[in-house]
C-alpha cells in the first residue's frame, strides 16, 4: 500500500523483536512459549510470517492477551486480544516505541483521544486507553470481518448494487466527523472496518485534524500523510478541508466502480495529477455506470479550476 508518509512504512517484524523487553510477560505455559518461539524464528529469518504471527502473541498487555496481529501501520501495530476474565474479544494498537517519534506519541494519544468522544454507528468505538510498562495501547471493537480492502474483490468492476451500503454508511460518518469540526485526513480502504454484521466502521483518526488548527496554520506541511490514491488535491498542497474526506471516498468509489484508481503512476505523478488533470469520466471505463451516477462521483471530485470546467461540460443526468 502506498504511503505519502515521510518516513516510510518499514517491515516491523525485527523492531517488533526489540519491542518485547518493553512488554509485560504472561508467566510463560508452554504452549505460549512455543508460540512464542516459533514467531522469533519466523521474525529472525525473515521469511513471510504466517498469518497474525507476531513475537508478541501471547503477551499480557492491561486485562488482555494478545492472540494474533491484525495489522501493521506506520507506528502502531493491532492485535486481536481476549480479556482474561469476561472471555471477550477487541482490537489493541499498540504504538511501537522503536518506530514512533515523539510526535508520533503524541498523535497516537490525540487517536484515543479523538475517538473516546466521537459516538457514531459507523466509527470504531473506543472502549479503552492505557499504558503498560511505557507502551501506550487503545481498545477498540474488535471488527471481524477485518477492513473493506481485504473484504471487496480486488480485480475489475464492482456493481454499485454492492459497494452502495458502504458509501451510505461511510458518507454519514465522516458527515458526523466533519459535524464536530474534525478532518479525517485519511480515508481509504484499510481504514474501513467490518464489523459482525458487515457494518462499515471508520477507523484510524491518527492524522486526523481539527479544522480549528488547519486554519490556524497548526498544520504541518512537512509532515503531509495520507494516501497518495485518495488524496485531495488541497490536502496535497498542506490545506485539507471536510471536503477532503469527501474527495477521498469519490475517489475510491472510482476505484471500486471502474476496477482502476483514479490516477496511475509513481506518487508523485499521482499527486500532479491529482493536482492537475481532470479525471477520466466513469462511464469511459464502464459505460454501463448509470449517468447520475457518475455525475454525482466527478462532483464530489471537483476541487479545481480545470475538473471544474470539465464537470460543467458534462451532460446533467
Ligand atoms: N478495531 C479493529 N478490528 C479489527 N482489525 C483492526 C482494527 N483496527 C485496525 N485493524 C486492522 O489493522 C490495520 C491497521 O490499523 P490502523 O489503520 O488503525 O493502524 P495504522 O498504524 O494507523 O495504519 P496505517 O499507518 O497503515 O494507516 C487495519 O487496516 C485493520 O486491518
Ligand atoms: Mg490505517
Amino acid at each position: 500500500m502506498r504511503q505519502l508518509e515521510w518516513g516510510m512504512h518499514q517491515n516491523g517484524s525485527y523492531l517488533l523483536n526489540k519491542a518485547i523487553s518493553k512488554i509485560h510477560r504472561v508467566p510463560a505455559s508452554k504452549q505460549a512459549l512455543e508460540r512464542e518461539t516459533s514467531a522469533g524464528y519466523v521474525a529472525q529469518t525473515d521469511a513471510a510470517p504466517a498469518k497474525g504471527a507476531s513475537p508478541l502473541n501471547g503477551q499480557q498487555i492491561g486485562h488482555y492477551t494478545l492472540i494474533r496481529q491484525l495489522g501493521q501501520g506506520g507506528y502502531a501495530s493491532v492485535f486481536l486480544g481476549e480479556h482474561h476474565y469476561l472471555n471477550t474479544y477487541v482490537a489493541l494498537k499498540l504504538l511501537n516505541l522503536y518506530l514512533a517519534s515523539e510526535e508520533d506519541t503524541k498523535h497516537f494519544q490525540l487517536e484515543a483521544r479523538i475517538l473516546a468522544h466521537l459516538r457514531h454507528r459507523n466509527i470504531v468505538r473506543l472502549l479503552d486507553f492505557g499504558v503498560e510498562r511505557g507502551t501506550p495501547f487503545l481498545v477498540m471493537e474488535y471488527a471481524s470481518k477485518g477492513n473493506l480492502q481485504q473484504f471487496l474483490p480486488h480485480e475489475g468492476a464492482l456493481p454499485v448494487g454492492i459497494i452502495l451500503p458502504f458509501v451510505t454508511q461511510m458518507a454519514s460518518a465522516l458527515q458526523y466527523v466533519h459535524n464536530h469540526g474534525l478532518i479525517h485526513c485519511d480515508v481509504k480502504p484499510e481504514n474501513m472496518l467490518l464489523g459482525p454484521l458487515n457494518e462499515l466502521w471508520l477507523s484510524d483518526f491518527g492524522i486526523a485534524i481539527t479544522t480549528t488548527a488547519v486554519s490556524n496554520k497548526e498544520f504541518n506541511t512537512h509532515e503531509l500523510k495520507g494516501s497518495v490514491n485518495y488524496m485531495a488535491p488541497e490536502h496535497i498542497n498542506g490545506n485539507p478541508m471536510p471536503a477532503s474526506d469527501q474527495y477521498a471516498l469519490a475517489a475510491m468509489v472510482y476505484q471500486w466502480l471502474c476496477g482502476r484508481f483514479l490516477f496511475q503512476g509513481t506518487d508523485m505523478q499521482v499527486c500532479l495529477q491529482h493536482l492537475s488533470t481532470p479525471p477520466i469520466p466513469l462511464r469511459d471505463h464502464v459505460p454501463s455506470t448509470p449517468r447520475a451516477v457518475e455525475h454525482v462521483v466527478l462532483k464530489a471530485l471537483v476541487t479545481h479550476i480545470s475538473a471544474l470546467r470539465m464537470y460543467r461540460s458534462l451532460p446533467l443526468p
